[in-house]
């Protein structure tokens, strides 16, 4: 059942928002509910007309309507034959459906056979080229529900709201209609710092894992910094082996395997999800400075360091060494990396003269392209030369000088792209306020309305829409040591910027939000999340 037309491509017509658009779904569902129930049969439950309207991100087009389809024993997750991708979106989706429902539903690897009506339907659909990359449909009514999408990324998302769609408590009803979806941004990043307080692969998946349930699409991984070196490099190995045995405030710190590392990049490409690897260079690299005495100026090694300053240590520009380090790190780190981009970093290098910083990035740069990869680095660069075609992340602030914006404007004119994480709206370790623990303020304090209440389309003067790949928000970590305290930092504010990222920008609005954030909260204690219950929304 269609109450709207469906989607024509990412950018095509909205769902109708606002109070009057919202009023038009609901009588329309109610009026068609007793129509299309009369024949549904004994699966047929009224529409919950609200449960379209709890989706994070919100969809491009939902329209609500008709009996819901109640899972059950005997429903099967049917997948396109021919399929593994499909296949293995049917298994994570059976997973994730079992803590709610209390089913183990079987999935099937063809999507021939059965009845008409005997459950949930994955397909891959040649022909839906105008879904793009991500893009997805999902009917459910009182047979079942079906989501189609031209690549298995699409069903992916599409499984996602298709979770949220199901009550995390009470009957398995899935409530009767339709969504057409697909995102405003190809680039929807989250960021974890595991240089200031070291993660394990365990507490990274089980992040990744919350964030991939709305739609976050790259895992950009702050491998380096002054305090901790946190990837195994073999062809300099006190790299990981000396350089990652501290963190902030003197503990033990840590460090991945390769192994481990390629195993982190398996578990997110099955949630579709593009890991981001970031060596930060010339500056915040104390690390690899006291691993390495001939990577020093003056031939010295420093020690460890595990206080929070940042801006102190420099690469020595000057020594050829220096750059067949850099080489060796980054071609060791693309082995692993199966995506597009090395981060290369380029922040806060306050001991690199300018000169010496544009002529370390512009080799630093060759190297990232000499591995066939695309250059991500901090804004900073935008002062130093970026080549073409490499994507700069923004963390400024709203008050940040309009002469500094306007070098990013400048690079954009010059072919570059940009990542939005303003820093007084997208970074996770800012307090939401004063009472906040732990959390920094540097950037002032960051309230889940501030985080969610900006348009990374028009944000940046100068930097047109088509410009800027996405949103990342970024959990730093100098004051973040543990689960709980990443919990908190970012659930719920990582929701708004993925909102940001997938959502169009007609849906976005705080009143409807507050609203949708609110039916999220025991979807994320059903996951263990202990997230931050803001005054600012009814929490359930
Ligand atoms: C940064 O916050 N130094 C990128």
């Amino acid at each position: 059942m269609r109450l709207l037309s469906g989607l024509n491509g990412p950018r095509g017509p909205r769902r109708p928002s606002g109070p009057l658009g919202l009023l038009a779904l609901a009588v329309c569902a109610a009026l068609l509910v007793p129509v299309s129930a009369a024949g549904a049969g004994q699966r047929a439950r009224a529409a919950d007309p609200t449960a379209y309207d709890r989706i994070v991100p919100a969809p491009a087009h939902t329209a609500p309507g008709g009996p819901g389809y109640r899972l059950d024993a005997r429903t099967v997750i049917r997948t396109t034959a021919g399929s593994a991708a499909a296949r293995g979106v049917g298994e994570l989706l059976a997973r994730a459906l079992r803590p709610a429902t209390g089913l183990a539903l079987r999935v099937s690897g063809t999507d021939a056979g059965g009845s008409a009506a005997d459950g949930i339907r994955l397909r891959l659909d040649a022909r839906a080229a105008d879904q793009g990359e991500e893009g997805y449909r999902l009917r459910a009514d009182g047979t079942g529900v079906v989501i189609t999408a031209y690549r298995p990324a699409g069903l992916f998302r599409g499984a996602q709201t298709l979770r949220q769609l199901v009550p995390v408590t009470g009957r398995p009803v899935v409530a009767g209609g339709t969504v057409a979806d697909a995102p405003r941004f190809p680039y929807r990043g989250a960021m974890i710092d595991i240089a200031r307080h070291f993660f394990t692969v365990e507490q990274v998946k089980r992040y990744l894992d919350r964030l991939a349930l709305y739609k976050v699409n790259v895992l950009h991984l702050h491998l380096t910094d002054d305090q901790g070196w946190r990837l195994a490099v073999d062809s300099w190995p006190r790299l990981a082996e000396h350089g990652g045995g501290t963190e902030v405030g003197g503990g033990p710190g840590g460090y991945w395997t390769k192994a481990q590392y390629r195993d982190l990049v398996r578990y997110a490409g099955e949630r579709y999800v593009e890991v981001v690897p970031e060596i930060d260079m010339p500056g915040h690299v104390n690390a690899a400075l006291a691993s390495y005495a001939e990577l020093n100026c003056d031939g010295v090694a420093p020690a460890r360091y595990t206080g929070t300053k940042v801006g102190f240590s420099s690469l020595c520009v000057a020594k050829e060494r220096t750059y067949e380090f850099v080489a060796d790190v980054l071609r060791e780190v693309a082995e692993l990396t199966p995506g597009r981009y090395l981060h290369i970093g380029g922040d806060e290098a306050y001991a690199t003269p300018h000169a010496d910083y544009a002529t370390f990035m512009g080799r630093a740069q060759q190297a990232v392209v000499a591995q066939g990869k695309t250059v991500l680095a901090w804004h900073q660069l935008a002062g130093a030369g970026p080549v073409s075609g490499t994507a700069l992340q923004y963390w400024g602030l709203d008050r940040t000088p309009a002469a500094e914006k306007a070098k990013v404007a400048g690079a954009v004119r010059a072919g570059a792209k940009v990542v939005l994480s303003p820093a007084d709206r997208a970074y996770l370790d800012m307090k939401y306020d004063a009472a906040t623990r732990p959390g920094l303020s540097w950037a002032g304090y960051v309230p889940v309305r501030r985080a969610y209440e900006w348009d990374p389309g028009a944000y940046l003067a100068g930097v047109e829409e088509a410009a800027v790949l996405g949103v990342e928000a970024a959990l730093w970590t100098e004051t973040v040591a543990t689960t709980a305290d990443a919990d908190l930092m970012a659930f719920p504010r990582a929701l708004g910027i993925a909102e940001l990222g997938w959502s169009p920008a007609s849906a976005l609005s705080w009143d409807a939000y507050r609203l949708r954030l609110a039916a999220q909260g025991p979807r994320l204690t059903a996951l263990g999340v202990g997230y931050y219950r803001a005054p600012e929304v009814p929490w359930a």
